[in-house]
């Protein structure tokens, strides 16, 4: 390659990157983009496509924006059940990386490599199989103009991965590309990565319904850059005709941190407790992010592959954020401890106390993976104010 490539390690995976991606602070698009602060997410895909291959054979992934195909070659490597990987990215030189990195990785024989536009890759291709069984979406900024090309080229029962970097918008930044791309408002709120994260799974039901598709969650996750999302398809008119009873509003009150879930757009924006000024985010999924039985398989996952090549910390952060989502509460809207110490004008409360205190006074109360500060709770600002602080 006419290029200066460096050599790293990811997972168990051997990457051939552009050594400008490793120097520089913002990864470079040119010659290829790389971006290694991703390793964590690619992470987390590996895990996801372990179970969801787990108990089946002979599955197929697209990864339909490759780059220089970092997620692609670690499925092939990593995750056995995949028996043949797509590849796909406009840009040549980063399809040539990817090659050369699976030469490298002796996985060459299970991977084809095409250098398209994504739609047209992903839906008007001549190939063997017309449909894959994950398809991986991994776009600069917003998924939106693509997610029609996933559903189509996904087969039934299949799984989508999905990230978004636009997070200024879905989290509330700019409310009317929000709306434009999502058909959704968001909100400026301290859990407006959680609000950012439901309109974009909103987004994708409604378009899947187009298609007589259904869709579950399997999990969901976000960081400060980016949210993902990972879902199950069905091919179901008749469960598809239920997204509407998953699909609702937030309405939010800046002044008492009370929020309630409407199934329709209320026009009145009053508190019904302390009578200030209300927000209004939607319409956005209202149902669970998380699949439980699958949540318990990433951490039992997780548990067994203890000695894993990964580095350890990297393996005990994992660990941590599956514990946790493991026994997140699916309500919807978190809290957090340094908010709440503001509404109350008192200084912050460990996490810890928080939820041990909520738990003996009776009230459900859980960690959130979205927040490190975050909780869930059933009970309500005022409850939650005068348990911690009168
Ligand atoms: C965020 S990067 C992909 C990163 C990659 N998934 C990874 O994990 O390293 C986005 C990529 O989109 C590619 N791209 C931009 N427009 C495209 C299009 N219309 N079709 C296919 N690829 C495109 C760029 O060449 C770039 O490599
Ligand atoms: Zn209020």
């Amino acid at each position: 390659m006419n290029h200066d490539v460096s050599e790293i390690k990811e997972g168990n995976t051997s990457l051939l990157v552009p050594s400008s991606a490793l120097s520089e602070i913002v990864p470079p698009k040119n010659p290829a983009f790389f971006n290694p602060n991703a390793k964590w997410n690619r992470d987390i895909s590996m895990l996801v496509y372990k179970v969801y291959t787990s108990s089946s054979k002979n599955k197929t992934l697209a990864d339909s924006i490759c780059g220089v195909g970092a997620r692609g070659l670690r499925a092939a490597v990593e995750v056995p059940q995949i028996e043949s990987i797509y590849f796909n990215d406009l840009n040549p030189i980063a399809i040539e990386f990817a090659k050369e990195s699976a030469k490298l990785n002796q996985v060459q024989d299970k991977c084809i490599f095409k250098t398209n536009d994504v739609c047209k890759f992903l839906n008007f291709e001549e190939r063997e199989i017309r449909r894959f069984d994950i398809v991986d979406l991994d776009p600069f900024g917003s998924p939106s103009p693509y997610i029609d090309c996933v559903l189509r080229s996904v087969s039934n029962g299949g799984l989508i991965s999905i990230t978004a970097t636009d997070t200024a918008v879905l989290c509330g930044v700019y409310p009317s590309v929000c709306y434009r791309k999502y058909y959704g408002f968001p909100m400026r709120s301290e859990y407006s990565n959680e609000i950012g994260v439901r309109l974009l799974v909103s987004f994708i039901a409604l378009n899947a319904t187009r298609f007589d598709l259904s869709v579950v969650p399997y999990f969901c996750h976000s960081n400060l850059h980016y949210l993902r999302v990972y879902l199950k398809i069905i091919f179901s008119s008749s469960l598809a005709n239920t997204v509407s009873s998953k699909i609702g509003f937030i309405k939010h009150c800046k002044e008492c941190k009370s929020r309630r879930i409407e199934k329709i757009r209320e026009q009145n924006l009053v508190c019904d407790l302390c009578g200030a000024k209300c927000v209004m985010a939607g319409p956005l999924w209202i149902d669970s992010l998380f699949d439980s039985d699958f949540v318990n398989s990433m951490l039992n996952e997780l548990k067994n592959t203890e000695n894993g090549t990964s580095p350890r910390n990297d393996h005990n952060r994992l660990l941590k954020m599956m514990q946790i989502c493991s026994s997140e509460l699916p309500i919807p809207a978190y809290f957090e401890t340094d908010s709440i110490a503001s509404s109350a004008k008192k200084s912050s409360i460990s996490l810890e106390k928080v939820i041990s205190t909520l738990a003996s006074n009776g009230f459900q109360s859980s960690k959130t993976i979205m927040n490190e500060k975050g909780f869930k709770t059933n009970a309500s600002p005022k409850e939650i104010i005068e348990l911690l602080y009168k």
